[in-house]
């Protein structure tokens, strides 16, 4: 019955038995994400009894090593996959190991023999948990030992982010992935796809009529997308000295949801169908001029300070980072999309490290009525706001002008709220839907490479303008007194959604 409920959530469909084969496989990623993931699909019998797992590591592990890691990671990041023994042993029956350095031809083909072991199709699941940097040489020995090729089985690889660090080098990644294999055997992961506010937003947008008339110009006065971190950047230094807030967060996971948000209805949910509409928003983008940078985008870096009750240090203090770095830990900027739905709209984006807590939310603040009846306390909100909140606690919010109860008419604020707690526990993780995705050869949540390219090139002069900068401003860590971010709205109605928690 529980398997039923669950499977329903994320799609019915059980995928045909895969062997995953992870690339990486003891890195942060494999313990963190992926092997919660896919036991947590184990759990609910979503891998398929013939499935494996097949770790590819560089180290000499044997198989029994695999094994214990795989307990010990599992133990950590999901421990009831390895409470019940049964149910682990079920787990564990299904790890293999190829061991190997990624550049050596040999190990390409002792995995080829171990897929070969099984009877049947040898569907194939290459995921690579790895830097970019390996990407090619990976592809490329796939390639030639035979494991591109779709004779007894799918062959699919995903690839992390990021998709190069702008348009000429993500033009390059993609090309060499594509001489290896077929676009669509190529699932570019943004796992902001994968949280179920985000896939909610398509539902709710596309399964419902109450809302499309009010969806654009008339209606809308603004968008606001936020992804606001308390975590620092922990030990990837040397990953977000070269990144930055802009390119980690907005130019992938941000605008992306922006696509979600401003698409017309595809004409089916075939995956190039919903492409196709994102792209469609891309390319009516208005351009970016190298003057107007100023005006429509901001940036800034933490400075020390308390998050909670923690001290924490200034960024250019955190390990391996320059003491003279310029590299952004807080990105803002402000889109158009020049097309008939949405001229004049301005969607706002940002996201920052260090910041008061952990909230991402999509805001659709709707113009306010256009005669004032009631008489209002200046901050009293006029502006009809519809929420996703991605996290924490998912759900939907619309918040509405009411009559506070009494003899007199004075108005506030309530909100109607729709939180995913209330409709049912179990959500699955973004990797596992991606993962489930992958499997059944869904590709609508992944980006394709024309996505990725359009957006690197929206966003060049913004690179540019900064890249060219030997100073950057400063912001408290834990809180969100950014220099220059009101003015981003200063055409908008009301002021940016306040991002902290508050116990109600
Ligand atoms: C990753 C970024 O893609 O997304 C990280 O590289 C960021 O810097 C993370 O912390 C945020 O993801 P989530 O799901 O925790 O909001």
């Amino acid at each position: 019955m529980a398997n039923d409920k669950f499977a329903s959530m994320i799609g019915s469909q059980r995928p045909e038995p895969t062997n995953i084969v992870i690339f990486g496989a003891s890195g942060d990623l494999t313990k963190r994400k992926l092997l919660p993931a896919l036991a947590h699909m184990h759990r609910w019998n979503l891998l398929g009894h013939h499935s494996r797992i097949i770790g590819s590591v560089r180290e000499k592990w044997t198989k029994s090593h695999w094994e214990n890691y795989v307990h010990d990671q599992l133990l950590q990041y999901f421990p009831e996959a390895v409470m019940n023994p049964p149910s682990w042993r079920r787990i564990a029956e299904k790890l293999d190991l190829v061991n190997g350095d990624l550049s050596d031809p040999e190990m390409y083909k002792a995995l080829a023999k171990t897929l070969h072991e099984y009877e049947g199709k040898t569907n194939a699941l290459f995921y690579l948990a790895i830097p970019p940097s390996w990407y090619e040489c990976v592809c490329k020995n796939l390639k030639d030992a035979g494991l591109a090729d779709e004779k007894d089985g799918f062959r699919r690889i995903v690839v992390e982010k990021p998709f190069g660090m702008d348009l000429a080098s993500a033009q390059d990644l993609n090309a060499k992935l594509q001489s290896y294999f077929d676009e669509s055997q190529i699932y570019r992961i943004d796992h902001y796809l994968g949280k179920e506010a985000v896939q909610n937003l398509m539902v709710f947008r596309f399964a419902n009529s109450v809302l499309e008339p009010l969806w654009n110009r008339n209606y809308i006065d603004h968008v606001q997308i936020s992804v606001s971190e308390s975590l620092g950047i922990g030990y990837r230094a040397g990953y977000y000295e070269n990144s930055g807030a802009f390119r980690d967060m907005i130019q992938s996971h941000l605008m992306q949801v922006m696509a979600l948000v401003a698409m017309e209805p595809p004409v089916s949910l075939h995956a190039n169908d919903v492409r196709d509409e994102k792209m469609k928003v891309l390319r009516s983008m208005r351009k970016i001029e190298p003057e107007d940078v100023k005006d429509i985008a901001v940036r800034a870096q933490y400075a020390e300070g308390k998050v909670g009750d923690e001290a924490v240090p200034a960024y250019r203090d955190e390990k391996n980072v320059a003491e003279d770095s310029c590299t952004e830990t807080f990105a803002a900027v402000k889109f158009y999309i020049d097309n008939w739905r949405w001229q004049g709209v301005p969607f706002v984006l940002r996201t920052g490290k260090r910041l008061p807590d952990r909230v991402s939310e999509i805001c659709i603040r709707f113009k306010s009525p256009p005669q004032r009846l009631f008489q209002l306390d200046e901050d009293t909100v006029v502006n009809n706001e519809l929420i996703f909140r991605l996290q924490p606690d998912e759900g939907m919010q619309l918040t509405m002008t009411a009559k506070q109860p009494g003899l007199s008419t004075e108005l506030r604020g309530v909100k109607l709220d729709a939180s995913y707690g209330m409709v049912g526990s179990g959500m699955p993780e973004a990797y596992e839907t991606l993962l489930h995705d992958v499997m059944l050869g869904e590709a609508g949540l992944f980006s394709r490479a024309d996505e990725v390219e359009e957006s690197w090139a929206i966003v060049a002069p913004i690179m540019d303008a900064w890249e060219k900068e030997t100073d950057i401003a400063t912001y408290e860590a834990g809180t969100l007194d950014i220099p220059g971010m009101d003015a981003l709205l200063d055409e908008c109605e009301g002021s940016w959604r306040d991002l902290e928690v508050h116990d109600e």
